[in-house]
């Protein structure tokens, strides 16, 4: 039976037969003996393999190189070396897979994460793909493990749609009509009805609406999946394909909607902090030594709460100059809230009441009639991880707001019946997956917390 190289490492019972499969990182050794380390990807660390010259003349061991899938067969012993407590003697090495080591393009030494972006379809064979590619799992675990546990449901919500959740316009449009000629109207105008659907339809930017129907009979719900976004994303914080997860909650206003989000995300870092240890000693190792310091910070301190309000006067009074000048009105750019979070509180903020003008058409307006419960979690290193509010429960407030913003209310009729039928005061958020991921494994841009990122120009894979 195979053991993983996990339960190898992890094993007490020693001098046994066991079978490990595998692809090999490096071989190394002289006349007399070879080592090969050999990793599964089920654990960050690799198994030393011993193979005696006596038994395996270098002529059998020719294949065995750098990329090359192996099964090794062999008696699991006390290592002698330093750096490992076991190791396997060999008593059969089998290539599965060979791997020429011309052209395999991950050698030993350290290749760049831009130069692994362009092979992203082998990255998850490096040591730092494999570290972040399971703290990506354990923490997609704790999102789920999180809600089930606290009586949410989770429900599945379309990726293709009828309606722009955010009324920001940065849809990809899905259709089946021929490019080159499609079907046009009477005025000239591509006509959708011949469309697959029968309309225009786009990939989802956001499961929220659906989320308020479907909270709205079930109390707490969330989503998780895939969006998407037309937008520019050119940036080390952006992708065009991302995962976001949007807790709903019926009866909740603005205030529980930010214990929710303060209690989630220090859950989540706590959850990884204890069960990606290794992975996240690695990263902080590797490429930015005060990750697990800021984890911990993150997890033992309440954030800071204040308005939009406050913020703008504590950024005039600054010190600091900034690139984008801030009056009250304008939306923050991410200077700005790195700014509040990183220099002046110094630990992760929630921004709330924000001018209605720079909000989607869903939040409730306040008493002021100028700004709307709207809720962002800014944290370090990242800027803006959650945006959320609590939601307008009055049809004839919310209409209102749709007409002055230009949403169309035919397409979002559906919406407007949980305001028709049994409407009740509601909040939710949406957690942009990757920028947990992010902000969990310390990377720099989040084209290197997802396996195959799509961005401006780059959909390869
Ligand atoms: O602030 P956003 O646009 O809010 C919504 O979509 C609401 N419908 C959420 C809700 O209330 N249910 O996006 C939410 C989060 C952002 O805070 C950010 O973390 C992430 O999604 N996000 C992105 N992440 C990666 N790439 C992008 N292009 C992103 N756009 C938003
Ligand atoms: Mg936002």
């Amino acid at each position: 039976k195979r053991s993983t190289v996990k339960a190898l490492l992890a094993s007490q019972e020693l001098d046994r037969e066991v079978l490990v499969k595998g692809w090999v990182r490096t071989r190394r050794g002289n006349k007399y003996v070879q080592f090969i380390a050999v990793n599964d990807g089920s654990i960050l660390h690799n198994i030393q393999v011993v193979a005696d010259a006596e038994k395996f003349p270098e002529e059998d061991l020719k294949d065995v190189t750098t990329g090359c899938c192996v099964a090794i067969r062999g008696k699991l012993v006390a290592s002698q070396g330093k750096g490992q407590t076991v190791e396997i003697q060999a008593a059969e090495v089998t290539v599965l897979g060979k791997s020429d080591p011309e052209a395999y393009p991950l050698q030993k030494k350290a290749t760049s994460l831009e130069h692994l972006r362009e092979i992203a379809h082998l990255r998850p064979r490096t040591n730092t793909f494999g570290a972040v590619l399971r703290v990506r799992h354990a923490l997609a675990f704790a999102i789920h493990d999180y809600f089930n546990k606290n009586g949410f449901f989770y429900v599945h919500t379309p990726i293709i749609t009828g309606s722009d959740a955010e009324g920001a316009g940065q849809m990809f449009r899905v259709t089946t009509l021929p490019p080159e000629h499609p079907p046009r109207t009477a005025d000239g105008s591509v006509d959708y009805s011949e469309d697959f659907f029968g309309k225009q339809t786009n990939l989802t930017v956001s499961g929220q609406l659906e989320g308020e129907l479907t909270a709205l009979a079930l109390g707490s719900v969330y989503t998780f999946g895939p969006t998407f976004r037309a937008e520019n994303s050119n940036t080390a914080r952006h992708l065009a394909e991302f995962w976001m997860v949007e807790p709903e909650v019926a009866f909740n206003e603005l205030e529980e909607n930010m214990d929710l989000a303060e209690d989630f995300l220090q859950s989540l870092v706590k959850y990884a902090l204890e069960h990606c240890a290794d992975d996240l000693a690695f990263l902080n190792e590797q490429y930015d030594k005060e990750l697990l310091g800021r984890l911990h910070f993150v997890v033992d301190n309440a954030f800071q709460r204040l308005t939009y309000t406050e913020a703008v006067e504590i950024l005039k009074a600054a010190k600091q100059k900034f690139e984008f000048p801030v009056d009250w009105g304008t939306d923050l750019q991410s200077e700005h809230e790195r700014y509040l979070v990183e220099k002046h509180f110094k630990k992760p903020v929630i921004l709330t009441n924000y001018p209605k003008e720079i909000k989607a058409f869903y939040m409730k307006l306040d008493e002021d009639g100028r700004t709307v419960r709207a809720m962002d979690v800014l944290f370090p290193g990242i800027g803006e991880i959650i945006g959320g509010s609590q939601r307008e429960e009055d049809y004839t407030k919310l209409t209102t707001r749709m007409a002055e913003m230009h949403v169309p209310t035919d397409e979002l009729d559906w919406y407007l019946d949980t305001r028709r039928f049994g409407t009740a005061p509601h909040a939710g958020f949406g957690l942009g997956f990757e920028r947990l991921v992010l902000f969990v494994t310390g990377m720099s841009n989040i084209r290197d917390v997802i396996p195959f990122p799509r961005y401006p120009k780059n959909a390869a894979f």
